[in-house]
This record gives structure tokens, C-alpha cells and sequence, in this order.
């Protein structure tokens, strides 16, 4: 399959009708996230020509930077971190259509400017251009950006139409219930809700999307998708690096607040929710946001059924690293956790008993995201004469990344004269069967919310639903400070106070 076409039902997923003339601002334009993956992105999608004929560029920042620096920065970006190299020709296509406005998010003339310059635009190329606001700033800013463009007009501009302004946000999107809430009234009240497209980008790598394709677009999982055939479903998003230079952040995040609210946890509503009605973005959504709210209130107590670590130092890769509480900018009294691991419960008809584990965290042996579906044990009875009775239970195992693909284990005959039976694995890789060159998350996203579809994006209940569950594990937390904080040694599996987490119900974390 050439590099650049997607597989047909994914145009059911998200429809790539094209994007309508389009000037995407980014908001902290001299960022981290920009230059990692947001120019990137628009540079890959410019490749492969999935950008309108009219499409501009605008950085926004504080940083005093003329229209020239601005595009060194982005095309440095794009030599640094692109997955493909630089090409003049592609580059000079964004370039030519790229400009800088400088101001402060607080300050209400700067986005009149804004509004100016986009004016400007519109007006040279003679037709009206869809406004794309990205929102990739510390948090602290997004709601004086949102007032702002709400404030100087920029966000009702061609409201009701299809080319309608829109607004990406950033994570985190709040750090507990009342945060998010009140973020989500500050956007309603410029806002509507089909013009606000909330990123997580685990949404937009190519696995999760396929999830939902393996999932209905098969006929041989759904009957047995259930609490009668599934043992129990273990998800885990685990990360060979430490907190890097990001103290600053992580210390006031944590693992909770940094991937279970909010990756994790989407990886679960996308295997556990019900079939939706349609694939159009609503449709998902809700289904997304039924599940999340079947999830029974956690037992936020030591024993309960959250349990959360640090790392201490320990080996990666054979290479000695330090513990959390001796990385830079971490305090030594640090209540932050680097392993989160819950149990949770669904209390559905699809999914009454079935446990859902959950963990997370910084230092595993090895970067790992998997979902993994348990089914009940096969009976032992036709084989009970013989000696290798201990059938395996069947596991279809999602692998989100590295190593992309599927896999299922099942009992099968070692060749011989004996019956013999062994786990066997089948298995389907990404790079072997599409080659590896997939797209990154935030192309996809980018492309989706400019043709304004929000199928792999975060409704606001949604995220409030999340944060609901969490929230009370938050608190307890700090009230606690640094008691009851387990430890693992870097390089390890996790801590063993998550072990009890599974052994009431006889069951073990998978070491994938
Ligand atoms: P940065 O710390 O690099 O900040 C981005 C820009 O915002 C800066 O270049 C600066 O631009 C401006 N800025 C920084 N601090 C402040 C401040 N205190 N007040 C006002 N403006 C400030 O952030 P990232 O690019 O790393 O992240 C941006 C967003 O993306 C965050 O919400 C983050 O959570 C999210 N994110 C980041 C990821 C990453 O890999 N970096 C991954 C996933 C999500 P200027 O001074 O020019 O205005
Ligand atoms: C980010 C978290 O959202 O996701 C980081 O803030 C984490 O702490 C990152 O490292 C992981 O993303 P990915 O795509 O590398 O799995």
C-alpha cells in the first residue's frame, strides 16, 4: 500500500475530505511542543499534499521574533525531529505562507492584531480562510488565550459555517475536577462545543485507531467480548525514560494526573465502550462517555484499589540511572508518583466482574503500551490424561508501540507421536504487513480537527468524567504526602504492592 493512503474504512473513521483554505496559530510558537511535533506534523502533511492549496501559518508568542527567525526556528524543527527529511521544495510551500505575531496571551491588543493579520491574509488571497487556534502553552495561559480569542472576536468568526473558527487545547486539561470544569466554562463561554477539539494525542497513533477497526470491523470479537468469555483485561503504558528535564512539570503532575486520567484511561474507553451507532464523532463520544461513567468509585486506601510508586536508582539497558528523588528539581520529600496501578470495576451488563488493571509509569525495563485481553481458561477435560494439562488461557494482545501489532495466543500441538499442547502465538506486525514509515499522531490530529472532525478528540464530559473517578485518588494522595508511597527499583516491573492488586483475584501482571 503506497505510503500516504489510508486504509478505506478509515475514511468512515474520519472523513479526509479536504480542509477548506485554513491558517493554523499557534499559540507558544517557541515551545517544546511546536517544534517536536506540531511543525513537524505540518510539514509531513504538507508532503503529502493532504494540506489545502491555501494554507498559512502563524506563530504567536511572547518571544520578540521577526517573520524570517520564526521560520529558521520551524525548518530547524523540521530537520530535527521530522520523520522525513527536510525537502526544499515541500518546506518552501509552508514557508512562503508563514509569519510571526508576537504579543502577550493576556493582552487583549495582541489579539486584535491577530485578528488584523488574518484579516490581511483573507484579504490578499481574496476569500474567507478557516481560523485554526492551537493552544500549545504551559496551562497556566490557556485560560487568558481562550478569554482572548473569545474577547477580540477571532473565536466566533464564521461561526455556523463550516469553515468555522476552531481551537485545539493542550494537555493536561485541568489537574482535577474543579480545574477542568472551570476550564470547560470558560470555553463554553466562547465557544461552542463542535468548535473545540480537546488532544490527547494517544488518540491519533495509528494502533488505537485501529482498535476500533479490529474491534468492529471484525465479525469474531464481538460475541465474545463480554464478561462470559473475558477473564480480565490488563492495560499498561510504560516508559523506559525518567522524568528527563521536566521536573518542573512532572512535580506538579505526577503519573495519575500525566497518563492514567488521561491516555490510559482512553485506551480503556476504546476497548470497553459499545459499539456506537455511527462512526461520526458524537456518536463515539457518547459511547466513550457511558462506559467512563459505569466505572465504580475507586477504594482510594492503601490495600484499596489504587497503589502508587517511585523509582529508586537502579539499571536501564545496563546503564546505572538515578532515583526520583535524586533527579534535578525533584524534591527529596517528593509525594509525586512515577507508577500509578488501579483495579477497576465496570458495572455494565457487557462487563459486571470482569477487572480492568491499569498501570503506568517512568522506568520500566523497556517502553511498552499494550492492551491485553484475557479470556477464560479453556476446560482441561478432553486432555486430562495428559501430563501438560496447565492449558494457557487465550490472550489477544493490542501492542499500541513499539512493534506495532496484534497477536493472540493460543493452544496448539507440538508435532509428535504424543499429544502434546504449547502456547502458540499468532501474530501480525504493522512494519512487516504496511511497511514502517506510519504517520505521527499529530498529523492525523492536526488534519482531523482542520476538516473539523472530533472523533479522536476529548468531549468536555468526557474529561470531566475521567477527573471524577480520579479526583478523590488525587486528594487522598496529598493528604498522605510521601506515606504510604511504594518504591520499585528502576528497570523493574513496578513495585509489589501492585501484585496484591491481581492476587485477590489470582491473576499476575504481564511482564510484555
Ligand atoms: P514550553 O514550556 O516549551 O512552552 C511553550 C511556550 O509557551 C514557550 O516557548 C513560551 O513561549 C510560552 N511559555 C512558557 N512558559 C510560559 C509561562 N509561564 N507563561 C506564559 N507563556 C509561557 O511547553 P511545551 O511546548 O513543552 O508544551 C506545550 C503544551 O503542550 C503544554 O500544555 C504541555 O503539557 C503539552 N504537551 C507537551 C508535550 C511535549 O513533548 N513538549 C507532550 C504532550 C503535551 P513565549 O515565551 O515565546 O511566549
Ligand atoms: C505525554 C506525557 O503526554 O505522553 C509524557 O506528558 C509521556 O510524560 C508522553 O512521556 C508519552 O507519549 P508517547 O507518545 O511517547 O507514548
Amino acid at each position: 500500500m503506497a505510503e500516504n493512503q489510508h486504509h478505506p474504512f478509515l475514511h468512515g473513521l474520519s472523513k479526509h475530505r479536504g480542509a477548506p483554505p485554513t491558517v493554523v496559530v499557534i499559540f507558544g510558537a517557541s515551545g517544546d511542543l511546536t517544534a517536536r511535533k506540531l511543525i513537524p506534523a505540518v510539514y509531513n502533511l504538507s508532503y503529502d499534499n493532504l494540506l489545502p492549496a491555501d494554507f498559512f501559518l502563524i506563530g504567536f508568542g511572547r518571544s520578540e521574533i521577526t517573520d524570517e527567525a520564526f521560520r529558521v526556528v520551524a525548518s530547524d524543527a523540521v530537520k530535527q525531529f521530522s520523520r522525513r527529511e527536510l525537502q526544499t521544495d515541500v518546506w518552501n510551500r509552508i514557508s512562503a505562507h508563514t509569519t510571526y505575531v508576537s504579543g502577550g496571551y493576556d493582552d487583549k491588543a495582541a489579539f486584535d492584531r491577530l485578528y488584523q493579520h488574518i484579516s490581511e491574509i483573507e484579504k490578499k488571497l481574496g476569500r474567507e480562510v478557516q481560523p485554526l487556534f492551537y493552544i500549545s502553552t504551559p496551562p497556566s495561559v490557556f485560560q487568558s488565550i481562550i478569554t482572548n480569542l473569545g474577547a477580540s472576536g477571532l473565536a466566533s468568526k464564521y461561526l455556523g459555517q463550516a469553515h468555522q473558527a476552531k481551537v485545539i487545547i493542550e494537555k493536561p486539561f485541568g489537574r482535577d475536577l474543579d480545574s477542568a470544569r472551570a476550564l470547560n466554562t470558560t470555553i463554553r463561554s466562547h465557544f461552542e462545543e463542535q468548535q473545540v477539539y480537546r488532544i490527547d494525542h494517544y488518540l491519533g497513533k495509528e494502533t488505537v485507531q485501529d482498535l476500533l477497526v479490529q474491534r468492529f470491523a471484525n465479525s469474531i470479537f464481538e460475541p465474545l467480548w463480554n464478561r462470559n468469555f473475558i477473564e480480565s483485561v490488563q492495560i499498561t503504558v510504560a516508559e523506559e525514560v525518567g522524568v528527563e528535564a521536566r521536573a518542573g512539570y512532572y512535580e506538579q503532575s505526577g503519573c495519575l494526573r500525566d497518563m492514567i486520567q488521561n491516555h490510559t484511561m482512553q485506551l480503556l474507553a476504546l476497548t470497553a465502550m459499545e459499539p456506537p451507532v455511527s462512526l461520526d464523532a458524537e456518536a463515539v463520544r457518547d459511547e466513550k462517555v457511558k462506559v467512563l461513567r459505569a466505572i465504580q468509585p475507586l477504594n482510594v486506601q492503601v490495600g484499596g484499589d489504587v497503589t502508587r510508586a517511585q523509582y529508586t536508582d537502579g539499571m536501564i539497558g545496563g546503564v546505572p540511572v538515578k532515583g526520583y528523588l535524586q533527579e534535578p528539581g525533584v524534591s527529596p520529600k517528593s509525594g509525586t508518583e512515577t507508577y500509578a496501578a488501579i483495579r477497576l470495576s465496570i458495572n455494565n451488563w457487557r462487563w459486571q466482574g470482569v477487572p480492568f488493571y491499569l498501570r503506568s509509569g517512568k522506568r520500566f525495563p523497556r517502553r511498552v503500551t499494550e492492551i491485553a485481553i484475557q479470556f477464560r481458561k479453556p476446560p482441561g477435560t478432553l486432555f486430562a490424561q495428559n501430563k501438560h494439562l496447565d492449558l494457557a488461557a487465550n490472550t489477544l494482545t493490542f501492542q499500541i508501540q513499539p512493534d506495532e501489532g496484534l497477536s493472540l495466543i493460543l493452544n496448539g500441538k507440538i508435532p509428535g507421536l504424543e499429544t502434546r499442547i504449547q502456547p502458540v502465538k499468532m501474530n501480525f506486525r504493522y512494519a512487516t504487513t504496511f511497511g514502517s514509515n506510519t504517520p505521527e499522531a499529530y498529523e492525523r490530529l492536526v488534519l482531523d480537527a482542520m476538516i473539523g472532525d472530533g472523533t479522536l478528540f476529548i468531549r468536555g464530559d468526557e474529561a470531566e468524567t475521567s477527573w471524577k473517578l480520579y479526583t478523590p485518588v488525587l486528594d487522598f494522595w496529598k493528604s498522605q504526602g510521601q506515606k504510604g508511597m511504594d518504591q520499585y527499583p528502576a528497570g523493574s516491573w513496578g513495585p509489589t504492592t501492585a501484585e496484591t492488586l491481581l492476587s485477590t483475584n489470582q491473576h499476575t501482571w504481564r511482564e510484555p
